[in-house]
């Protein structure tokens, strides 16, 4: 059973700045993971808070919860949230890095990830399609 958290703003897609983001909105990329999940036989549960500490009981309860692994675009979280990163290392399931941008062709702040370290892997800049890719590593047990 896959968690995909969907950090601040995230909720906005299809609304907040679509030249970056598309066009699609939340909705139809968690409708996405949920058949990318039934085609790759995981059940996929999708979650999206504008909280800080929220994503973080998420995570610290995935295990308990019976998550096997954890997709999640932590938003700006990603760029300076230690407490993210607390989180994510002190628990035991792999956790894969999601970016709808290429967060490397932008600005520099958006160059470092705190939570990056800490996840077996990063995705920046495929769109949706990322979400998608994370899912397969963690199904492949490479995640
Ligand atoms: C983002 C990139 C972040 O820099 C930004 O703050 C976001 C979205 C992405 O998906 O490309 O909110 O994580």
């Amino acid at each position: 059973m896959i968690l995909v958290l969907n950090g601040p703003n995230l909720n906005r897609l299809g609304l907040r700045e679509p030249g970056v983001y598309g066009s699609q909105t939340l909705e139809d990329l968690e409708r996405l993971c949920e058949t990318w999940g039934a085609e790759l036989g995981v059940p996929v549960t999708c979650r999206q808070s504008n909280y800080e500490g929220q994503l973080l009981e998420w995570i610290q309860d995935a295990e308990a919860h019976g998550f096997s692994g954890i997709v999640i675009n932590p938003g700006a979280l990603t760029h300076y949230s230690y407490a993210l990163r607390d989180a994510i290392s002190g628990q035991p399931l792999p956790v894969v890095e999601v970016h709808i941008s290429n967060v490397d062709a932008r600005e520099e702040f958006r160059h470092r990830s705190v939570t990056a370290a800490v996840c077996k892997g990063k995705i920046s800049g495929l769109g949706f399609l990322g979400y998608r890719l994370a899912m397969e590593a963690l199904v492949e047990g490479n995640g």
